[in-house]
């Protein structure tokens, strides 16, 4: 199946005002498809630090395939934003340089009537970002 599209927003702009650098360590709590965290990634060169947070499933997976190249420098939460300081305490991740919250859905989320989340679709009003949650 082909990967789904998602166009990072205002992608340079973002990542200008995060001003990174080789070396730095960041963290990433909304994955999405992993647009803005490839910028990251790039950015931080090869002793830089990414941790990245994404709630759902399907689109942590793609965002994993777009960063397969980088895979030993990022950590992949399939978490919650909410519990950064846990996950930052559970796996050891040094204090952030930066952090890019880009936040609300992605464009999966929009084209699959499934997830409720559709203006475009009609569907159940479900809106979880991780269905296996209740
Ligand atoms: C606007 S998209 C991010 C797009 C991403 N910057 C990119 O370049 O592809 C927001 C993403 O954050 C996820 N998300 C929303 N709320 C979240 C939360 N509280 N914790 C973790 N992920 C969340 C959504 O599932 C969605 O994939």
């Amino acid at each position: 199946m082909e990967s789904p599209e998602h166009k990072p927003v205002l992608l340079h702009e973002t990542l200008d005002l995060l001003n990174l650098s080789p070396g730095k360590n960041v963290i990433d709590g909304t994955l999405g498809l992993g647009g803005h965290s490839l910028e990251i990634l790039k950015r931080i060169g090869k002793t830089g630090y990414l941790l990245a947070f994404e709630q759902d499933e399907r689109n942590l997976k793609e965002a994993k395939k777009r960063l397969k190249d980088y895979s030993k420098q990022v950590i992949f939460a399939h978490r919650n934003f909410e519990d950064l300081k846990a996950v930052i305490d559970e796996e050891k991740f040094p204090a952030p340089d930066a952090i890019l919250l880009d936040l609300g859905l992605s464009s999966p989320h929009v084209d699959d009537p499934e997830r409720g989340f559709s203006f475009k679709f009609d569907g159940p009003l479900d809106m979880r970002f991780d269905p296996a949650l209740i």
